[in-house]
């Protein structure tokens, strides 16, 4: 792991989690959440939500998300900086899906740059591309409160509650296939793994062992968010 840059900065933190599909960036992010009162904000997450509620941006994102692609930088952007401009972010946002293309990562130093900001620190998450097949076939999510298991890594406490909401109703991804799984892991080595070396350059990248156990994983990124956000 890289030493710690510390960012002195009284403003929200930005938090980056760059990994491929299944490397944990969701499952720690909500992690992160918790320990420290920072805001998910994941686009595969408000995508999701587009196409659920059948908006324009959510009809053209549908089928490139079924296969596996990514999504225009224009729509990404739209939904992201709608997000960006509520009210309730905190302390500080976790990018989870974003920057997913050296465009969106230009863009989103802009939108900082128009407040004063920028990104406090780019955590990459390191694992294996086959493990990662296993991982994403075998997840499931609350309905209610998204709070993500898996069938043998991590399953409730009591079988079939969310250990956070309570809730009884489960629901898995479309996209979550092994062919597409396989096609995302693609799109991930093509156009989203070039960002470790744009947030290297910058002096802000953190990498992660993340073929550890989730609660390995989570002291190791808390060790790195606590060093960042002062
Ligand atoms: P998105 O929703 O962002 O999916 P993804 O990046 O493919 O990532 P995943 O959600 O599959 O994995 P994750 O890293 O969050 O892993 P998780 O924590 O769930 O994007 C979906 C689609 O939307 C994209 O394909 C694209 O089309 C579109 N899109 C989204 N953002 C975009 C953008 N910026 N630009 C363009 N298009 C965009 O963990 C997986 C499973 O493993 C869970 O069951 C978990 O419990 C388990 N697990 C986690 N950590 C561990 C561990 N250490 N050991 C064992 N099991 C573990």
């Amino acid at each position: 792991m890289m030493d710690v840059q510390a960012t002195v900065t009284t403003q929200p933190a930005v938090l980056i989690l760059l990994g491929p599909p299944g490397a944990g960036k969701g499952t720690q992010a909500r992690m992160l959440e918790e320990d420290f009162g920072l805001v998910q904000l994941s686009t595969g997450d408000l995508l999701r939500a587009a196409v659920a509620a059948g908006t324009e941006a959510g009809l053209r994102a549908q089928a490139v998300m079924a296969a596996g692609g990514l999504v225009s930088d224009e729509i990404v952007l739209a939904i992201l900086q709608e997000r960006m401009a509520q009210p309730d972010l905190g302390r500080g946002i976790i990018l989870d899906g974003f920057p997913r293309t050296t465009g969106q990562a230009a863009a989103l130093d802009d939108l900082l740059a128009r407040s004063g900001r920028q990104v406090t620190a780019a955590i990459s998450l390191e694992v294996d591309d086959e493990a990662m097949i296993g991982r994403v076939a075998g997840r499931y999510t609350c309905a209610g409160c998204g709070e993500g298991y898996h069938d043998s890594f991590k399953l409730p406490a009591t079988a079939g509650i969310c250990d956070r909401c309570g809730g009884t109703e489960f629901k898995r991804r479309a996209d979550d296939t092994a062919e597409t799984v396989r096609e995302r892991l693609r799109a991930y080595h093509a156009q989203t793994a070039p960002l470790i070396s744009y947030y290297a350059r910058k002096n802000i990248l953190q990498t992660v062992n993340a073929m550890k156990n989730i609660a390995d994983i989570r002291n190791n990124i808390a060790h790195i968010v606590t060093k960042v956000c002062p």
